[in-house]
């Protein structure tokens, strides 16, 4: 034991900066969800993409990043977290920069899939390496900072996308400028330590408690403490995908993956892919006043994601899911409702402030706490794995939604697609009310508990 102990302010600070850092994987999924709608623009002409093509090249990040997450699933129980973000880091670079480059739509479509890999790595195991470092009383802010990189990369691609619409082959620099993030994420990962929890799972408990001595303010006693306490619910190794069937295990994963589809189908993609388009079709005409507004919904969703950083640990997860999913469900219904009428300043106004609201709302909810809880709920030793398959089932029904938001328009109009999105609003609050359990203040190791009582009833 080196019994070495840092001041509460300095272990503050030490746990900041490392989930900083670590959550700068969010930028990379952000900004590379977000740039395609600008991108694709320019490439449509030079490839001569048709409808199909271009669904390609959309769709290959998040089927990538089905896979990418399926990748991560093991190997981050196997090389650690901590590599594994390295990895994905070197892989976006690759995926970048060869998206950049391509010289045809199919290599662009492979380098789209290679970006799409590093992403599902990413958002895979960054919130799992973030909920592991933080003491508990931080960890909803300090897992959020991933979801509020999202959010800054979703607005940085926005106005990346603006500065180079008129660049000859603007879009090349947009997408290639995606390594830049990477690479910063890469160095500032080569200085982190690997995550304490999963250095005591695999069994290197001198390793684990230098990792927590960085991080903690207290003495020997309590790292020592925190380590059997991990050591206590890990029940000896790693566990199996069989050991997802258990019942608390499997209580945990009805609210991971019960999360991860509704965060995808109340329509948030909608929203962050078709913006510009929503606005246009309720009467704002011009091309710059829309992408204005579409600036606009991106600086919101910045903005409302820092004030759910600063209530989660206060206010509590459930009655910010309560609050912020009401809000989505309201705002959805009278988005659908501006585009009953004649389109026209006040249709186009209502339209603009319900998206502000819709997004708004969803920064504060479902946005940040389907990460945070999909990182914090699952006992260690199938956390990997748990926190994988919800994240694979977010990219999935990411991946669905944005391929049949333009069928349902056509199938419902606008007004129906958006009812819709907020009638699943409305099971989300059912779901949330009946199946979310309060976490904040908890430890990883008090989680586990009330999911074992869960199964127990
Ligand atoms: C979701 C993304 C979405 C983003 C918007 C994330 O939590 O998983 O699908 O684009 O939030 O901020």
């Amino acid at each position: 034991m080196s019994g070495r102990s840092v001041s509460a302010a300095h272990a503050r600070r030490n746990v900041i900066i490392t989930a900083a850092i670590a959550g700068l994987a969010g930028l990379l999924f952000g900004y590379d969800t977000g740039i395609i709608a600008g991108a694709l623009l320019t490439i449509q002409p030079e490839f001569s993409l048709g409808s199909f093509a271009s669904g390609m090249v959309v769709g290959a990040v998040p089927v990538g990043a089905v896979f990418g997450a399926w990748f991560a699933s093991g190997r981050s129980d196997r090389y650690g977290r901590r590599s594994l973000i390295l990895i994905s880091a070197a892989v976006f670079i690759v995926g970048a920069i060869g998206s950049g480059l391509a010289p045809d739509a199919l290599l662009l479509i492979i380098s789209r899939v290679v970006i799409g890999l590093a992403i599902g790595v990413a958002s895979a195991v960054t919130p799992v390496y973030i909920s592991e470092v933080a003491p508990a009383d931080m960890r909803g802010s300090l897992v959020t900072f991933f979801q509020l990189a999202v959010t800054v990369g979703i607005l940085v691609a926005y106005l990346t996308g603006l500065v180079f619409t008129d660049v000859n082959e603007g879009w090349r620099w947009m997408l290639g400028l995606g390594a830049i993030p990477a690479i910063i994420l890469a160095l500032g990962m080569l200085r982190l330590p690997n995550s304490p929890r999963w250095l005591v799972m695999t069994g290197q408990t001198d390793a684990a408690r230098e990792a927590l001595e960085r991080v903690r303010p207290s003495g020997p006693e309590a790292i020592d403490q925190e380590i059997e306490e991990i050591q206590g619910t890990l029940g000896g190794e790693t566990g199996t995908w069989k050991d997802l069937l258990r019942p608390a295990v499997k209580a945990a994963l009805v609210v991971g993956i019960g999360l991860a589809i509704l965060q995808q189908i109340t329509g948030i993609n909608t929203v962050i892919y078709y913006a510009p388009t929503i606005i246009q079709q309720a009467g704002i005409g011009s091309d710059s006043s829309a992408i204005l507004a579409s600036l606009g919904v991106g600086a919101v969703n910045v903005l409302m994601t820092v004030v759910a950083l600063r209530l989660l640990d206060r206010t509590g997860r459930r009655t910010l899911l309560f609050i912020g999913v009401t809000g989505m469900s309201l705002s959805l219904f009278l988005l659908g409702g501006a585009f009953l009428g004649s389109s026209g300043t006040l249709s186009s106004v209502i339209a603009v402030l319900s998206l502000m609201v819709f997004v708004s709302s969803f920064a504060i909810s479902l946005g940040p706490i389907f990460w945070l809880l999909n990182a914090e709920i699952y006992p260690l030793a199938v956390r990997s794995k748990a926190a994988a398959a919800g994240t694979m089932t977010n990219w999935f029904f990411n991946f669905l939604v944005s391929l049949t938001f333009l069928p349902l328009i056509d199938l419902l109009t606008q007004s129906g697609a958006f009812w819709f999105y907020g009638l699943v609003g409305l099971v989300t609050l059912w779901f949330c009310w009946k199946f979310v359990p309060e976490t904040k203040g908890k430890s990883l190791e008090q989680i586990d508990e009330v999911f074992e009582r869960r199964a127990a009833r």
